[in-house]
């Protein structure tokens, strides 16, 4: 498809690895770079899936630096560099030590990169956004989270269990911060179509949305050695794909909000139209009471650590 010319990788832990592979087997890029500040491991990464190519036949250029010069001519960067959830840790404790990394990620694609869009997924990924906006200086459309394509995808996959229906035919929205009070929005979810409300009880639905809730958090606990990586890296290559191809895709991103849903100066997980200029709109999907409930909620606890982010020494 290599629609992009040039897509770089911050961060190579098991985040920006899988990422990696998988944008290079999609073909998303002519060039696709990963970095990390520790020599070696992007290198080493980047030569193994460089080597797979023959193989899957993609034509993808991979390569690993530890520099972040590399970012120069960059038309999109993704942002996974930082510490990874440990059992017991809730992603606002990460927020102090991801902060130091993005901050430092942010001035080199203001200098580097000004005209790229940037994807962020380092946690507490909301606040973290906001943050690499801000000191990017890019303009909002162009820096985005990702958080309700990931949560989203938890949820439609235990729809999908519950029913014994096939994944993909379950579609829905799970909205606010990727944290505890996300929202996924029972009201906009079906399969093909079906309102969910008529095909699984009350109960049953309340035990999904729970576990959706804590879905990074399970995972968190059985890997006991860091988070999630599959999922959120498949949802991740969703996005790069919507902006490469240009697709006009209508997800759940962490989104710059200028009054949609009554909020302003805060980026969480909203409904947008994706594509090649980035955040194209936000689209304002009308919610239950209790919904609109459960948002505002969620938008406080963003809006409580980006008090923290605040007060941190700059
Ligand atoms: C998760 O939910 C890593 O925050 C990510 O798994």
């Amino acid at each position: 498809m290599s629609a992009l010319g040039k897509v770089v990788v911050l961060g190579a832990g098991n985040i920006g690895g899988s990422l990696a592979q998988r944008l290079a087997e999609m073909d998303v890029a002519r060039e696709l770079v990963l970095v990390d500040i520790i020599d070696g491991l992007p290198q080493g990464k980047a030569l193994d899936i460089q080597q797979s190519a023959p193989i899957l036949g993609f034509s993808t250029h991979v390569t690993g630096a530890t520099n972040l010069e590399v970012l120069a001519g960059a038309d999109v960067v993704v942002e996974t560099a930082g510490l990874a959830r440990k059992p017991g840790m809730s992603r606002s404790d990460l927020l102090e030590k991801n902060a130091g990394i993005v901050r430092g990620h942010a001035e080199a694609v203001r200098r580097y990169a000004p005209d790229a869009i940037t994807i962020v997924v380092t946690n507490p990924v909301d606040v973290m956004t906001y943050y690499f906006r801000e000191v990017s200086g890019l303009p909002p459309a162009r820096v985005f989270g990702e958080s309700g394509t990931l949560d989203t995808a938890r949820f439609r996959t235990f729809v999908a269990e519950a029913l014994h229906v096939a994944p993909r035919d379950v579609t829905g929205f799970v909205l606010g911060t990727h944290g505890d009070t996300m929202v996924p929005l029972l009201s906009l979810t079906s399969v093909s179509g079906v309102p969910l409300t008529k095909l699984l009880p009350p109960d049953r639905l309340a035990e999904i949305v729970t576990r959706t809730k804590q879905g990074g958090a399970e995972i968190v606990n059985l890997l006991k050695t860091g988070s999630a990586f599959y999922a959120p890296t498949a949802s991740q290559a969703e996005l790069v794909a919507a902006v490469a191809q240009d697709e006009h895709r209508l997800l759940p991103v962490a989104a710059h909000l200028d009054g949609e849903f009554g909020e302003r100066g805060v980026y969480v997980g909203v409904p947008v139209v994706l594509g090649r200029q980035g955040v194209e709109r936000v689209v304002e999907v009308e919610l239950q009471a209790p919904e609109r409930e459960a948002f505002r909620a969620s938008v406080a606890a963003v809006r409580a650590d980006l008090e923290i982010l605040a007060k941190l020494p700059r």
